[in-house]
């Protein structure tokens, strides 16, 4: 069973900062969830939303603010926005990394970035896992870089249940709680598919995903699971 610690360790410090995923580490998980966009200039930020509003103290969309802009904010505790390589440098190989790409555009940089740490710094392709809701984006991820293990994030339980993401050739299905049941989970490891499933954090909840045979789960205070 994958623990997964969300967004770094959000239960405990500011969502998708240094500290978060410094503090998931602490906490002996065995990878840490994050989201990417791209910004103005070109470089993938890690931020969950399409806008700084709620997570800084700044206004606007992240695609239309270069680096520079996006560094003078404050992500909380006097944290900034970090690059993507700025928390695969923090994580150094520790631990393992699931990228969710979030925007429009993240498949081709983050597939580069991740080639890049493979070539040049002795990460291997079992360090990193590629979520999306996008499917389109994922599968174009996948056709850049094969090697690497892509998740299918689904909210919701289409009437072929797992088929969806075998027809990607995805590695996992990333599920919703709230909408996970025992059928899907048979049928998705009847095809050869891990479902891991986000967000949970109640103690009740996590004993219900492990009846379930779940193969992960991603958390706000990964130290529950
Ligand atoms: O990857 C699991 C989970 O992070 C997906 O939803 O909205 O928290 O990015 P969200
Ligand atoms: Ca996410």
């Amino acid at each position: 069973m994958i623990k997964f610690g969300h967004r770094g360790a959000m239960g405990y410090e500011p969502e998708n900062t240094l500290i978060s995923f410094q503090k998931a580490i602490e906490l002996n998980v065995d990878a840490v969830e994050l989201d990417v966009y791209v910004c103005k200039t070109g470089e993938l930020v890690v931020i969950h939303d399409d806008k700084v509003n709620r997570t800084t103290n700044g206004t606007g969309y992240v695609a239309e603010k270069t680096l520079e802009e996006l560094r003078l904010l404050d992500a909380g505790k006097g944290e900034k926005i970090p690059t993507l390589q700025e928390v695969f440098d923090l994580i150094d190989k520790r631990v393992k990394v699931n990228i969710e790409l979030k925007g429009v555009g993240t498949a081709e940089p983050v597939a580069q970035m991740i080639q890049d740490y493979v070539t040049n710094k002795s990460w291997t392709k079992d360090h990193f896992m590629v979520s999306s809701f996008n499917h389109h984006e994922l599968k174009k991820f996948n056709k850049l870089n094969p090697e690497i293990k892509i998740g299918a994030l689904i909210s919701g339980i289409p009437i072929s249940y797992a088929e969806f993401a075998e027809k990607i050739g995805a590695f996992s299905i990333n599920l919703d709680i709230d909408f996970i049941n025992q059928e899907f989970v048979d049928d998705a490891h009847q095809r050869g598919l891990k479902v891991y499933v986000w967000t949970v954090n109640d103690h009740d909840d996590i004993a219900r995903m492990k009846a379930l045979g779940v193969d992960g789960m991603f958390s706000n205070f990964p130290d529950r699971l």
